[in-house]
């Protein structure tokens, strides 16, 4: 059986002390989220008597209180904006917790409201808990996009950049037949207030295609299973489904007979999934077949989908990750940063109220480090997506330590008006939260066993993004860990919180990004491996400097920003170091805020980044004794790999950058 992630009985066991009373209007009784509940409390209690540990008094609390669950569903009409009708309300998922010496209570609206307040009193001590408090997420919908395949691509392996085995949702080309991982992953979520998952690779295969229409019957059965979690299910679609599937002539988002099947198509998934999510869509990206073919925009092809699911609450999550994938790299006026905004910006409010854009956090794709995409300040009149990338392709792909909460927390608390607005976060800007899921069929879910973090922390985060990371951290290595001494814990708090700062440090630097192996591969150095390619990632290094001019004197991306930000991105002055080369092409003597020349910085950092992964290998070593065995070789054997990386990147890397510039390194170590 799988690892239980942060689930582990022991901690349900905290619970089993308690007598508990579910208060629930009979007409909700029966509700899959109230019967999933029923019986969480009824293992619950069955765990705390059958797996107590004498000794560890952490394991169970020896008070004895009663806690009830009441659901209080509004009584006559509720005044909801329209917008909620597709987007749903946060509000609906609140749940209030009320303590008294004897009791403990929570009440929500909703049953996923309940769910919710129930898994939140598994993280919290109990005996501190204060007298009432209320928790609202940020956003209604909090989602995970699988980019799985049915079957092994002869390329990207089943799971498009996954780092965690097999499928936990296909085998053999089709949905498995025992969907047990499924459960096991829904109730993960569910503790963490996820409420949406894609099921499927956003590069629609052709049998991938099929889920939507000869094959709905099968992802009625996995849907069926996330009901009961309180999840919806949604698919990938393809925008060529009318021609590829339909046996049409055209995917013309205007032609009446292609919106006509789109709206029968819909009718029919309802007729199975009642409450079927919506979908995801990538059109005209990366090869993917998309409105431009006709001459047509992103919003009228979103909002030919969006009208076809308006009748059933559907809704679409249109990706903007739209750009010219066979660029000329002689070609210096293409900036593949400029894309998202100039094919999104110019239509903003003219997009369906159940159209969603779904934007990258940066305007590249998923860098350990990148500037905040521009169109989140662009599209004020939009519903739009915030998407990150749990799954690590760039940042170690699960084989390097890299906890992710650190960036995410930084990227939603980024601002684009830090004088005229600076209370008005990235956070408060979208109705949506999506990434990419990190999970397959490994034992430990995210093959690194660490890595769970980082799918617990975007659960925590999507719900609360003023959270701190380092207390999420905190909180998973408690549940995670719950046998290991506090003094292991804040070890692997110390690796685990510097360890996203440590792997920017070995890789590409000071925002330039890439540098790694192109194609499927995307790890491991590769510095000129992107260089002459079609795909708009570039460095520019020559023997004088290095970095792309993104300024009012290059490809102008910086007047993309708002003028505040635009000014101080533009000004080498004022361009924060860790940007410097995503913005400014700049010599290598250039002095850095730090005081550092750049050269100097490229190989400081790179010596420093080993060195920390080094000492991260020494202080695991000492652990072994208070990790369990099996978690402790995974790990291991993985930092192994991991310090045979960091130093291929600082060789390569200060290499390169020693024979372009001809620049020694002022402390004179071992370049070559
Ligand atoms: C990255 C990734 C691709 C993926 C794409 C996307 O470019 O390497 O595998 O398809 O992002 O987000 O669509």
């Amino acid at each position: 059986s799988p690892h239980p992630a942060w689930l582990p009985p022991t901690t349900l066991a905290r619970l089993g002390d308690l007598t508990t009373t579910l208060d629930i209007p009979p007409h909700l009784a029966d509700h899959p989220v109230i019967t999933t509940l029923r019986s969480e409390i009824t293992h619950a209690a069955h765990n705390a008597t059958t797996t107590e540990h004498p000794g560890r008094a952490s394991a169970t609390t020896t008070t004895s209180r009663t806690l009830t669950l009441r659901l209080t569903p509004p009584t006559g009409a509720t005044n909801q904006p329209a917008s909620t009708q597709f987007l749903g309300d946060p509000h609906d998922d609140a749940y209030t917790l009320t303590t008294t010496p004897d009791t403990i209570t929570v009440t929500g609206r909703t049953p996923n409201a309940l769910l919710y307040g129930y898994f939140a009193l598994l993280r919290h001590d109990l005996t501190t808990l204060p007298p009432t408090s209320k928790h609202t997420p940020a956003t209604a919908i909090r989602m995970l996009d699988h980019w799985d395949n049915l079957s092994v691509h002869p390329v990207m392996g089943q799971i498009e950049r996954g780092y965690a085995g097999d499928s936990i949702f296909y085998t053999n080309g089709a949905v498995r037949e025992n969907l047990t991982r499924v459960a096991d992953y829904a109730r993960l979520l569910a503790s963490l207030g996820i409420n949406h998952v894609a099921i499927n690779n956003v590069n629609v295969e052709r049998d991938a295609a099929r889920l939507l229409t000869d094959n709905i019957n099968d992802v009625a059965r996995i849907a069926a299973i996330f009901r009961n979690w309180g999840i919806r299910t949604h698919l990938s679609v393809s925008f060529g489904s009318p021609m590829s599937l339909g046996g049409l002539t055209s995917n013309d988002p205007l032609d009446p007979q292609v919106r006509q099947w789109w709206a029968d198509t819909f009718t029919a998934v309802y007729s199975v999934i009642p409450d079927f999510g919506g979908i995801v869509i990538k059109a005209d990206s990366e090869g993917q077949p998309g409105p431009f073919a006709y001459g047509r925009t992103h919003a009228d092809g979103a909002n030919m989908l969006a009208e076809a699911l308006a009748p059933h609450h559907g809704i679409v999550h249109w990706r903007a990750f739209v750009y010219n994938h066979t660029q000329d790299w002689r070609d210096r006026t293409t900036d593949r940063a400029r894309a998202a905004y100039e094919h999104f910006a110019p239509h903003d409010g003219t997009f369906a109220d159940n159209a969603i854009v779904q934007i990258k956090f940066g305007p590249m794709d998923f860098q350990a480090r990148e500037p905040i995409s521009p169109t989140f300040a662009a599209m004020p009149h939009t519903n739009l997506s915030l998407e990150f990338q749990v799954t690590q392709e760039y940042t170690g792909q699960q084989r390097h330590i890299c906890y992710l909460g650190t960036q995410w927390s930084e990227i939603m608390r980024f601002t684009f008006w830090p004088t005229s607005n600076p209370h008005t976060t990235l956070a408060d800007i979208p109705v949506s939260f999506t990434a990419v899921s990190n999970v397959g069929m490994s034992a430990y879910w995210t093959g690194h066993p660490l890595a769970q973090a980082n799918l617990y922390a975007y659960g925590r985060l999507t719900w609360d993004p003023t959270a701190d990371p380092g207390d999420i951290l905190t909180e998973w290595l408690t549940l995670t860990f719950p046998h290991t001494p506090a003094a292991t814990r804040t070890t692997l708090h110390h690796i685990m919180a510097s360890s996203w700062d440590t792997y920017e440090k070995y890789t590409a630097p000071l925002g330039v990004g890439f540098m790694v192996s192109p194609g499927a591969a995307h790890y491991g150095p590769h510095i000129d491996g992107y260089e002459y390619s079609p795909w708009g990632t570039y460095h520019f290094a020559d023997r004088d400097g290095v970095g792309v001019d993104r300024t009012r004197t290059g490809t102008r991306f910086v007047d993309q920003y708002p003028p505040e930000l635009a000014d101080q991105y533009n000004n080498l002055d004022t361009c924060p170091d860790e940007l410097v080369l995503f913005f400014h092409h700049v010599p290598y003597t250039h002095v850095l805020h730090s005081g550092k020349t750049v050269i100097q910085h490229i190989y400081d950092t790179h010596f420093e980044g080993v060195d920390k992964v080094l000492d991260y290998q020494r202080t695991w070593d000492n652990l072994r004794d208070t990790i369990p065995t099996a978690v402790f070789e995974e790990v291991s054997t993985r930092l192994t790999e991991q310090v045979r990386c960091a130093h291929e990147w600082r060789d390569q890397m200060c290499t390169y950058f020693f024979r372009k510039s001809g620049i020694p390194d002022t402390h004179g170590r071992t370049i070559y």
